[in-house]
């Protein structure tokens, strides 16, 4: 598998060489091209998808709502989606395809920052600017120059979640830990987790290990129900989160169960069914956000969807926003259309890291590596109908 791989490796970017050698003037510069392309590169297939399309759902949006009220100052410009599938080789090839093939100004991705550690370097060497738009593990913005994200990161947004716990049950004394090994983000998300419930003063009693590929958790499960915790901390993806939470509650455990990042989506509630009622989850954007820009955005999805917009698909848009804001300022500096790419690719990366801006999210910037600069977070709970059909997160006061 791993030769047949390298192999395919090696093919792709000896055409994406050929590609950009063969492109000559004609792609070198974005003046024959007038509509501008943005990538994203995120999971549209596998079981990261139950992540990803939330995020295709918001970057769409974005894309007509901003070409709508002008593009780029006159200029529309369009996503070009690429999917990574849910590993890093696929995230791998992604990139490769929009940075060469695609020739994207910049990309948006990709969904999980398992997949950002391995790919964003290709990004940071070709010198192009990388929004991960839900990479919330530690270090993401540190792999480069070229490398930001308007996803908080796990050591802002994860301890939220257990102060509401302890506000809801005041007598939470027993927590048991559960996290995938396999997963930067849950690794990441993990010690956050641990290090919160220390200084609340909890004891830890078991940290409980995983792979994001399980289906069967009886058996950690167990081993912490054994323990009698009060309360269980979660740190995975949706589909082995959603199933860990329905076979703790199926073996008994009766107590309040916190989900990471990676179950923040109602694409867990088909997985758990009326078990999922009563997890909390931190969130990052809340659709009652003030302003102009979140009603816009929470119309056009509920539209759409017939629900209230998630998360995901909130960051999505703002990373789209991002770019698009960047773009206009940079086109009043010196027009984008005529810059040639790589330089276009450099100035939108120092133009975007510079500028505030006012998001679904409320408010974003970034500091000079790239982090998210965020005001306002949020907790929520799951309520699902008794008979499991129905559910939705409704956010704590
Ligand atoms: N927040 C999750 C990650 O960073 C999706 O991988």
């Amino acid at each position: 598998m791993k030769n047949a791989f390298t192999h395919i490796t090696a093919l792709l970017s000896t055409c994406a060489l050929l590609l950009t050698a063969c492109g000559g003037s004609n792609t070198s510069t974005n003046s024959t091209n007038k509509i501008i392309p943005i990538g994203i590169a995120v999971a549209q297939t596998s079981n990261v998808a139950l992540l990803g399309q939330e995020q295709v759902a918001g970057a769409k949006i974005a894309e007509k709502y901003f070409n709508d009220k002008g593009g780029i100052n006159g200029t529309p410009f369009k996503l070009v989606f690429q999917d990574t599938a849910g590993d890093e080789a696929g995230t791998i090839n992604a990139f490769q395809a929009l940075i060469n093939k695609d020739k994207v100004v910049g990309i948006v991705g990709p969904t999980l920052s398992q997949q950002a550690f391995s790919a964003d370097p290709i990004a940071e060497r070709s010198k192009i600017p990388v929004l991960g738009p839900s990479n919330t593990a530690k270090g993401i913005p540190e792999i480069g120059d070229y490398i930001a994200r308007v996803s908080a990161p796990v050591s802002v947004v994860a301890p939220n979640s257990v102060k509401a716990a302890i506000k809801l049950n005041p007598n939470i004394k027993r927590v048991a830990v559960f996290y995938a090994q396999n997963d930067a983000f849950s690794k990441s998300e993990t010690e956050i987790f641990q290090q919160t419930v220390k200084e609340q003063g909890l004891e830890l009693v078991t940290v409980q290990r995983f792979q994001t590929s399980d289906t069967d958790f009886q058996s950690q499960a167990t081993n912490a129900i054994n323990l009698k915790p009060d309360l269980v901390i979660i740190s995975g993806l949706a589909a082995d989160g959603g199933n860990l939470v329905r076979q703790l509650r199926e073996l008994g455990y009766k107590g309040l169960i916190v989900g990471g990042n990676g179950l923040n989506t109602s694409n867990i509630l088909p997985v758990c069914k009326a078990l999922c009622d009563g997890v909390l989850i931190a969130q990052a954007y809340s659709p009652e956000h003030p302003g102009e820009i979140n009603a816009a955005f929470r119309k056009a999805y509920v539209d759409q969807y017939k629900k209230e917009p998630p998360q995901f698909s909130a960051q999505a848009f703002a990373a789209v926003q991002v770019y698009v804001e960047a773009l206009k300022s940079l086109d009043q500096k010196s027009k984008v259309n005529q810059l040639q790419i790589q330089e276009l690719r450099t100035e939108l990366n120092k133009q975007l890291l510079t500028g505030k801006y006012n998001t679904p999210l409320g408010e974003i910037g970034f500091t000079p590596i790239g982090e998210v600069v965020q005001k306002d977070f949020y907790v929520a709970q799951i309520k699902m109908e008794s008979d499991g059909s129905k559910g939705k997160f409704t956010f704590l006061k």
